[in-house]
């Protein structure tokens, strides 16, 4: 069985309501069509789901966003903010909200999520230096970063002997060892999920953002590559001195449609270190 037939294996075997389940996906619809609503209706479209809320405010009230005082409602909450803050709040706490049922410890989880969320947040800063003809947009960047993992999330709530199988799974940066034990691997895994929930768009990136026979000229592998390696790199090393030295700038990715220089991933990870990321997540 080849790996593509792997995954189509692995989702036939969970109900296809838990995997629908497993990330709030109507909140993406919600959240990049923000500026469309008045507030109240975005309050009245998150305040069905109360789990939602509590998740929702206590970001808004974490370190991270460094509020003076305590937030204790989404309006207050957008007032405060604004709505491009509250976007990736709300899709933060989607994907918090779908590790909840992961077989994860503590300290593996917070380097998933915060993995994620660097992502997310590099694939961010970055996008002004990238060539405008990418096909997503803004915010559709930070969510490609934070969802390119979501199937290790997938793989970490379905397959319970995961931990014994491979050990260093979260922390893995190399998918041959899950292609081994598995047969298939969690971008596999992920790329599909990302169609099943009606993002196609998704799919292909995420399918590809381990793989070295895409076409490395395509911008948005290599800013995803980028992003998910000084993610790794940042979680992984202690200074960012450290972390420079690891980046291969032969390897990655720098091409002539990304503008990236060494001084400006530098600048970026010198501000990384002084957010409390970990606030967000713990
Ligand atoms: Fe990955
Ligand atoms: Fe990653």
């Amino acid at each position: 069985m080849n790996p593509e037939q792997k995954v189509k294996e692995f989702f036939k075997n969970i109900d296809e309501n838990k995997v629908l389940k497993l990330l709030n996906y109507k909140l993406i619809d919600l959240a990049n069509n923000i500026d469309y609503l008045s507030v109240d209706e975005i309050v009245k479209y998150l305040s069905t789901d109360v789990n939602l809320v509590s998740k929702i405010l206590k970001i808004v009230n974490s370190p991270f966003w460094g509020l003076k005082y305590n937030v204790t409602s989404i309006k207050q909450a957008i007032v405060l903010l604004g709505r491009d803050e509250i976007k990736r709040i709300i899709y933060t706490s989607m994907l918090i909200a779908s590790s909840d049922n992961a077989n994860l410890e503590k300290e593996d989880r917070l380097f998933l999520l915060k993995h994620s969320f660097i992502t997310a947040e590099l694939n961010r800063i970055f996008y002004k230096d990238v060539d405008a003809y990418t096909i997503f947009f803004k915010n559709e960047l930070f969510l490609l970063g934070l969802l390119h993992d979501i199937g290790k999330i997938l793989m970490l709530t379905y397959i319970p002997n995961l931990k014994e199988l491979i050990p260093e799974f979260v922390q893995n940066k190399d998918i041959t060892l899950e292609r081994e034990k598995l047969g298939l691997d969690h971008a596999l895994v992920g790329g599909f999920f990302m169609r099943i929930i009606g993002y196609p768009n998704y799919e292909e990136v995420i399918k590809n953002h381990h793989s070295t026979k895409v076409d490395q000229s395509s911008t948005i592998y290599r800013l995803l590559g980028l992003s998910d390696l000084i993610s790794y790199l940042f979680l992984t090393n202690e200074s960012s001195n450290e972390l420079i030295d690891k980046l291969d700038f032969e390897e990655w990715p720098l091409n002539e449609y990304i503008s990236i220089n060494k001084d400006k991933i530098l600048e970026t990870i010198s501000e990384l270190y002084m957010l409390n990321i970990d606030s967000l997540f713990e």
